[in-house]
């Protein structure tokens, strides 16, 4: 395959711009390119430098569009993608309400298909090129994403939705068949390709101890799979928690107590944690993940960005369609900024950018090897269009610096603002 130099605008990060300074974590370049050979970048650095040494590579020259590394959500369920935008409940009433129906259609593997096809389209199309998803109790829906995933080469992380109870009939596993299916399903697709399972109890509410306990016990067998779920994200549904296991210290301890807490852990929403709940994400080195469309959508509260990452825990960002209201990571950043923005901290456009690449990307232990320009990493790209609709145009064209050039896009872009999308150096 000849190499591809991709010229334009760059971004790309050295360091996590909450912890070290701007200058330092994040490289620009108004006029750099990118070296892909045989999928992955190979180069980066000034366009005429590259050009130089490159004299073979096909040059796509992308003006001033800004090549960076491809959206990694971090948490979304694909089996809701048609039910997005459901309007007016909280969770748990939203839960039975719009999403278990939906889910239960999933019983049909052409529906699978059809959704798996749908949700992976949307996603690249908004330039996502790495989803985190729940799917449904249905072993079908597993295959499905991941087929589609594989059709497509995109990474995925994905794993059957465990729920033994507090669901409806056609909607609940067992202890033991969530446990046998669940395994079933990481030795066919772990490490497949692209592929990373991860073991996915739905929330404490929907298993029972034993199916907790079964799911730890898998956890245990295969520790270099993920392990997905819900945690703290609404305060009636930790009141439920608090009813169904008296005995636990707090939420973030019902999944502790049978082997769930630890560093492959996704923990999403994570918004209303108790001192001790903080402390042990943090000694584990465990990871959560911000849902902010999904957060003021459903009604769920204000995620603590600036005290959590404090603490060092590793925090990815996520659309958590379709509780999110959203399948772009451009609007999911301007919802986080403006959560923070309503706790008193401005997050920078490069503190957003990062969380929705390398943090994702670290969140998911996968850092330098998707969410990534660096040289090394697979050649997963996002072309943004920093003046895709004229409100925006208007407002780029007044920008001094690159980063107020491209907060707009961030704040007020969409789909239309993807000029286009790389999977492993080949356009999509
Ligand atoms: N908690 C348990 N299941 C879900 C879900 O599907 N979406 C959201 N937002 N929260 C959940
Ligand atoms: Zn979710």
């Amino acid at each position: 395959m000849k190499d591809i130099l991709l010229i334009g605008q760059t971004l790309r990060f050295t360091a996590d711009p909450f912890t070290v300074p701007l200058e330092d974590a994040a490289k620009t370049s108004a006029r750099g390119a990118v070296l892909v050979r045989d999928g992955k970048i190979a180069q980066t650095g000034e366009a005429a430098d590259l050009q130089r040494e490159n004299p073979l590579a096909e040059v796509i020259d992308n003006g001033d569009h800004v090549i960076t590394a491809g959206f990694v959500d971090a948490h979304m369920h694909f089996p809701q993608t048609a039910m997005i935008a459901s309007w007016g409940l909280r969770l748990i009433d939203w839960l039975n309400t719009y999403t278990f129906p939906e889910e239960m259609r999933f019983a049909d593997p052409t529906y699978c298909d059809k959704i798996a096809d749908r949700s992976l389209d949307l996603a690249l199309s908004h330039g996502t090129t790495t989803l985190t998803s729940f799917c449904t109790i249905h072993p079908a829906s597993v295959d499905a994403f991941f087929s589609a995933a594989a059709k497509r080469n995109m990474a995925v992380v994905a794993g059957k939705t465990c729920m033994d109870r507090n669901a409806p009939d056609g909607l609940q596993d067992t202890a033991l068949t969530a446990y046998d299916d669940s395994k079933a399903l990481l030795n066919k697709w772990h490490g497949k390709g692209r592929a990373t399972y991860a073991i996915t109890p739905r929330f404490s509410p929907t298993s029972t101890p034993d199916q907790l306990d079964a799911l730890g016990a898998l956890w245990g067998e295969f520790p270099d799979a993920m392990m997905q779920t819900h945690l703290s994200e609404q305060l009636d549904e930790i009141e439920w928690v608090r009813g169904l296991f008296p005995d636990a210290k707090d939420y973030l301890d019902t999944y502790e107590t049978f082997g769930l807490l630890g560093e492959r852990g996704l923990y999403g929403h994570a918004i209303h944690l108790e001192g001790r709940e903080i402390d042990r994400l943090a000694e584990m080195n465990a990871a959560v993940v911000h849902c902010p469309t999904s957060n003021t959508f459903i009604g769920s509260g204000l995620f603590d960005m600036a005290g959590l990452k404090s603490r060092g825990i590793r925090t990815g960002l996520a659309t958590d369609t379709g509780g999110g209201s959203s399948f772009s990571m451009l609007r999911t950043m301007a919802a986080a900024y403006e959560i923070a923005q309503l706790r008193g901290t401005a997050l920078h456009p490069a503190q957003l950018m990062w969380l929705a690449s390398e943090g994702s990307a670290s969140a998911l232990h996968m850092s330098g090897e998707i969410g990534s320009l660096n040289v090394g990493a697979v050649a997963d790209i996002v072309v943004l269009d920093l003046s895709s609709t004229p409100a925006i145009a208007q407002r780029t064209a007044e920008a001094e610096t690159f980063w107020e050039a491209l907060f707009p896009t961030i704040m007020m872009g969409d789909d239309r603002a993807i000029a286009q999308v790389y999977l492993a150096g080949k356009p999509v």
